[in-house]
């Protein structure tokens, strides 16, 4: 059973909340207290997750923005900030697969997607809540890595390459901010039961990986004051407890 721990009140900001990993940490941090703030690309998904957690009681803005759009995330946090003050917890969670093939096969086009959509979308949320955040003096970012984000694998394309520029993200901006109060840390979720682990592993027994939902435990600690002073790590989800 994993460690209770405080998130009640702090505003939230979570990419990728209409399925999957996302959806589990919406819930989850409704479930503690949170506001939410929530996007996805698509509206329809994201607007039943967001009915669903407001029946709950869950406080939620939300819009259906892409992460590579910064105006239309700006847009988005400016919202939250007006109704639930400025945001306290970015969890960068969205992300996309692309094309599992060796590098020397990779089409350039799909090349710049998956780098535009796992790397540049994690800076673009950032950039649009650390001023807050530093205004604070207080603030925790989350970015969600993975098994391929620092060890070499073969025919991982684009993803593998844009997780370790994540991690590589995550880990400068630890340093840079290492005195404003602004915590930095990596999440590794680990094989989880999702739309993105299907399309990885299509062969797979579908009910062998893990639930998003046994992964949220370290997520809400570093959300959370217990992990006050914790920055420029990284954890693996399924292993935290
Ligand atoms: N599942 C695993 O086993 C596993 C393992 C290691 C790491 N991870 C990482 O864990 C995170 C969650 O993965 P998951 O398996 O839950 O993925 P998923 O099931 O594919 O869900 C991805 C979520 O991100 C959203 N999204 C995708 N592109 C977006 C964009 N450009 N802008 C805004 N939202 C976008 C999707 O909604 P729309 O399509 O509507 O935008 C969806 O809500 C990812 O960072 C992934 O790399 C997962």
């Amino acid at each position: 059973m994993a460690r209770k721990v405080d998130v009640s009140g702090q505003v939230v900001l979570i990419t990728g909340a209409s399925r999957g990993l996302g959806r589990a940490l919406a819930e989850a941090f409704g479930r503690g207290g949170a506001k939410l703030v929530l996007c996805a690309r698509r509206e329809a998904p994201l607007r039943e997750v967001v009915e669903e957690l407001e029946r709950g009681g869950v406080e939620v803005e939300w819009s259906a923005a892409d992460v590579r759009d910064a105006a239309g995330v700006g847009r988005l946090v400016s919202a939250a900030a007006r109704r639930f003050g400025p945001i306290s917890v970015l969890v960068n969670n969205a992300s996309m697969l692309g094309p599992r093939v060796p590098l020397r096969e990779h089409d350039l086009e799909e090349w710049r997607q998956v780098l535009d959509v796992n790397l540049t979308g994690t800076l673009v949320p950032i950039l649009a809540v650390l001023p807050g955040m530093r205004e604070a003096g207080a603030g925790s970012i989350v970015n969600v890595s993975s098994g391929v984000g620092n060890v070499a694998r073969a025919r991982w394309g684009a993803y593998a390459v844009s997780k370790w520029g994540v991690e590589a993200l995550s880990r400068n901006l630890a340093l840079e901010e290492e005195d404003s109060g602004v915590r930095v840390n990596i999440v590794d979720p680990g094989r989880l039961r999702t739309e993105m682990r299907r399309a990885a592993y299509p062969y797979e027994d579908p009910t062998r990986p893990a639930r998003p939902s046994e992964a949220v435990g370290v997520f809400l600690w570093l959300a959370s004051p217990e992990s006050a002073g914790v920055t420029g790590e990284r954890f693996q989800a399924l292993e935290w407890r």
